[in-house]
Order: structure tokens, then sequence, then C-alpha cells
């Protein structure tokens, strides 16, 4: 029998698909969100951390990293606070496909920077790849050809979350990278698409040791950022989807007239940018964007998760740092595998071969 206490801890953890949702048990929730949040303690539940990996990793190799890191963000975020859901995305996509190796951020990988013809679903936000590349020119002039990609990658989604008013958390370190780019079939396969059903977005999250109350956490991003109407116009055409709310519909009229229309609009209608716990009220209220997040309160086996994180923000922060940890360690390289990246866009052998001024014949010299 699981109790209340079990599915709010920030541990692994099924609930059962018949867990009420009653008026009663919603308000033991309310009460123990309060409850925790009187008490305030601020020290989040991590996963065991993969070996390898450490939160002082750069302690002595990079000591400012960190900081660097923090103040570079918080200046890009002071002009364009957009960037912020573009480097959280940025992170999820790298971890999913063929893990957190920094793969997605190679010049030629599937929904990289010059990948023209990805289609909008793998949109990755130009700038975001831009931070992180001016990051790691700052890091390399600190410290040195040090810290990875795939380690820069997932600090700045850390600082994502946090300067638009999410958890502050820690983040394990260590991550090498990947020498291999990220293949649009591997892209297709991992990243789940806004059209899927719950069965699906389950399917894609257990194929990675993922729960299913991850999925309805990390879907919690989804409290930052934009989509483009092809994101979510099989919701409007050929016909109106019965779960959305209709007032709501007609809003996403106006942006998507019709379909293929190029326009944007933001996810979390009622704060778009403030990472806080509103995007599971707009479920609550069928004000999900797309297929795949207001299905999240129509299917039993995530609805409760849904419900608690609506009625509790602080549950969803702790879950969330739980489960972004989680993320975090998909198929991490560590200590020999991989290598440091000189440049995040490209494979150090591509580079090497630039440097010693090639004919194109041949990748490797060393
Ligand atoms: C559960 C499955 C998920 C699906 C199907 C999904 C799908 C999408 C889609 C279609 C977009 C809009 C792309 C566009 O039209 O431009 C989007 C945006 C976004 N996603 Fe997800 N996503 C999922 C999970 C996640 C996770 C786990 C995270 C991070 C932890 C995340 C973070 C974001 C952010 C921050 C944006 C806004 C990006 C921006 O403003 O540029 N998503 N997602
Ligand atoms: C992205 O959209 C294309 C069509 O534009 C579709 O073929 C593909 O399956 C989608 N992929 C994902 C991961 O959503
Ligand atoms: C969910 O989606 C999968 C894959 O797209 C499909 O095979 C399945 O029939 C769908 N399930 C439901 C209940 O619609
Ligand atoms: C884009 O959205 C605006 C309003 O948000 C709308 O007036 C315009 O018609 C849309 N354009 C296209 C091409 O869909
Ligand atoms: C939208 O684009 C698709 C393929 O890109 C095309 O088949 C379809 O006719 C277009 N629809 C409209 C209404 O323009
Ligand atoms: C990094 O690599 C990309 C892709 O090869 C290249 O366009 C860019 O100029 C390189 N950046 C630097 C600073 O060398
Ligand atoms: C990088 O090098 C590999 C061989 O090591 C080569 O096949 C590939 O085309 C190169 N990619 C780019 C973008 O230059």
């Amino acid at each position: 029998m699981k109790t209340a206490a079990s599915i709010l801890r920030p541990e692994p953890g099924t609930i059962s698909p018949t867990a009420p949702a009653s008026m009663a048990y919603n308000f033991l929730f309310l009460l123990s969100c309060i409850a925790v949040v009187s008490s305030s303690s601020h020290a989040y539940v991590y996963p065991p951390l993969v070996e390898g990996l450490s939160f002082t990793f750069y302690k002595s190799t990079c000591p400012d990293l960190e900081s660097i890191v923090r103040s570079y963000l918080k200046q890009l975020f002071q002009s364009d606070i957009s960037v912020a859901s573009g480097l959280l995305r940025l992170h999820f996509h790298d971890c999913f496909v063929q893990g957190c190796d920094g793969s997605i951020l190679l010049d030629g990988s599937f929904g990289g920077p010059s990948e023209k013809d990805a289609p909008p679903n793998l949109t990755l936000r130009p700038a975001a790849f831009k931070a992180i590349d001016e990051l790691q020119t700052l890091i390399t002039q600190a410290c040195g050809p040090v810290v990875s990609c795939a380690d820069i990658a997932a600090l700045a989604a850390r600082d994502s979350v946090r300067s638009t008013g999410g958890p502050k958390y820690k983040v394990p370190l260590g991550r090498r990278d990947g020498l291999s780019y990220a293949t649009e079939e591997d892209v297709l396969s991992f990243l789940p698409s806004p059209t899927s059903n719950v069965t699906a977005l389950i399917d894609v999250f257990t194929e990675l040791d993922l729960t299913i109350k991850d999925l309805v956490t990390l879907s919690g991003a989804h409290t930052i950022g934009i989509a483009h109407c092809s994101s979510f116009e099989d919701r409007l055409f050929p016909t109106q989807d019965s779960t959305l709310d209709p007032i709501f519909a007609e809003k996403l009229y106006l942006t998507c007239p019709a379909l293929n229309s190029t326009n944007t609009t933001v996810i979390d209608i009622r704060t778009p940018n403030t990472f806080d716990n509103k995007y599971f009220v707009d479920l609550l209220h069928r004000e999900g964007l797309f297929t795949s997040d207001q299905g999240l309160y129509d299917d039993s086996r995530t609805k409760p998760f849904v419900i608690v994180f609506a009625l509790c923000q602080r549950m969803f922060f702790e879950n969330f740092v739980y489960s972004m940890t989680k993320m975090g360690q998909l198929s991490v390289l560590t200590g020999s595998q991989g290598d440091i990246r000189r440049n995040c866009s490209a494979l150090n052998s591509n580079l090497s071969w630039y440097a010693v001024d090639g004919d194109g014949h041949d990748g490797k010299v060393f």
C-alpha cells in the first residue's frame, strides 16, 4: 500500500494507478506541502552518482568553473531570458540521444547547429549552441582544455532553471565528450514526439531506465519556453482536440490560423518565463500545449503526479532535482572514455585534420 508520502518523496517508486485524487487526499498533500515548506530544509535528495562523476570534480583543475558559467549566463539572460529554455532543452536532447556526451552539440549531428533541414520538432535554438561555445572559450581561457562540453551543457541547464526561479541544485561533474555524431535514427527513436500518447512516452522513458514519475517530473520543464505551431497543430487541424480547453484553443488558432504556420507560442500560458509549477496547473485546466503534455492529466498512471505537483511546487522542485540528476547521468562517459573536446561543435579528430591542413581525404591524422 502506497502512502501519500511515498508519492511525494523524490525517490524511485511507482504508485498505484488507483491512487485517489479525492479532496481529502489533496487536502493532506497541501498540508504536508505547507508543513515541509515551513520547516524549510533546502537540502535536496540526489540519486546515487555514477562512478566517475562527483560534485567536486573540477575543484582543483578549474575551481572557478561554476562562477564563470553563472556570471556569463546571468549577463546573457539579462538581455535575453529566452535562451534559458533553449539551454535546458539542449541538455535534455543531449542526454536522451546516446547519453550526456555532448554529441548533440556537434556540427553535423542531427539536430546540431548545422542541421538546417531538421524538422521543427528538433529545432534547438542557435542562441543556446552559441552560449555553450562562448562559455567553453571563457572556461578554456581560465583553466585550459579540461572541462567537457557535456558538463558545460549540464551546468548551463542548471543555471537556466535557477535563473528563471527554479530550484538551486548541485550538478555531478566529470562527464567526457563522445567521439561520434548523433545520428538521425537515434534522435528519432529516443526523442519522444509531442504527438505521443502516454504509453509511448512511458516506453521511451523506460528504455532509458527512467520511471513514470521521472516522466511527469521532467515534463515540468515545459514551464518555460516556446513551441512552433508544427508541434501542436495536430490538435487544431483538421479538427479541434476535445481534450483542449475551448477558450485556450481559440487563442491557439489566432497564433496558428492554418496548417504549416511558422509562428511560435509560449508553452506555459500562465508564467511562460518562470520556472514554477504552473505548467501542471495548466494541465488541470486543459491548457497543456502538446498532446504529450495534456495526456499526462488524462492517464491514470500519470495523473496523480500532475495533481500533486500542481498543488505543491515544493514537491515538484524536489522531484525535479532528483529526476534531472538521473537524466544528467544517462550513459555518461567517464575516466578515460571519450575525450575533452577542444571545440564543442567539432570532434577533435576533425580539428586535427583542419590544423594539419589536410586535403579532405582522410579525417584521421593520428
Ligand atoms: C516528455 C517528452 C517530451 C516531449 C514530447 C517534448 C517535446 C517538446 C517540443 C515539441 C518542444 C517545442 C519545440 C518547438 O516547437 O520549437 C519542446 C520544447 C521544450 N522542451 Fe520538451 N519535450 C519533452 C520533454 C522535455 C524534457 C525532459 C525537458 C527538460 C528537462 C524539456 C525541455 C523543453 C524546453 C525547456 C522547451 C522550450 C524550448 C525553447 O524555448 O526553445 N522537454 N519540447
Ligand atoms: C518530427 O517531425 C517529423 C515530421 O516533420 C516526423 O517525421 C518525426 O517523426 C518527428 N520526430 C520527432 C522526434 O518528433
Ligand atoms: C499510443 O501510441 C502508440 C504508438 O504511436 C500506438 O501504437 C498505440 O495504439 C497508442 N495507444 C493508444 C491507447 O492510443
Ligand atoms: C502568426 O500569429 C499572428 C498572431 O499571433 C497572426 O496574426 C498571424 O496570422 C500568424 N501568421 C501565420 C503565418 O500563421
Ligand atoms: C503543409 O505542408 C505539407 C507538407 O510540408 C503539405 O503536404 C500540406 O499540403 C501543407 N498544408 C497546407 C494547408 O498548406
Ligand atoms: C568550432 O568548430 C566549428 C565547426 O567545425 C567551426 O565552425 C568553428 O569556427 C569552430 N570554432 C572555433 C573557435 O574554432
Ligand atoms: C569529421 O571527421 C570524420 C572522420 O573522422 C569525417 O567522416 C567527417 O565527415 C568529418 N565531419 C566534418 C563535419 O568535417
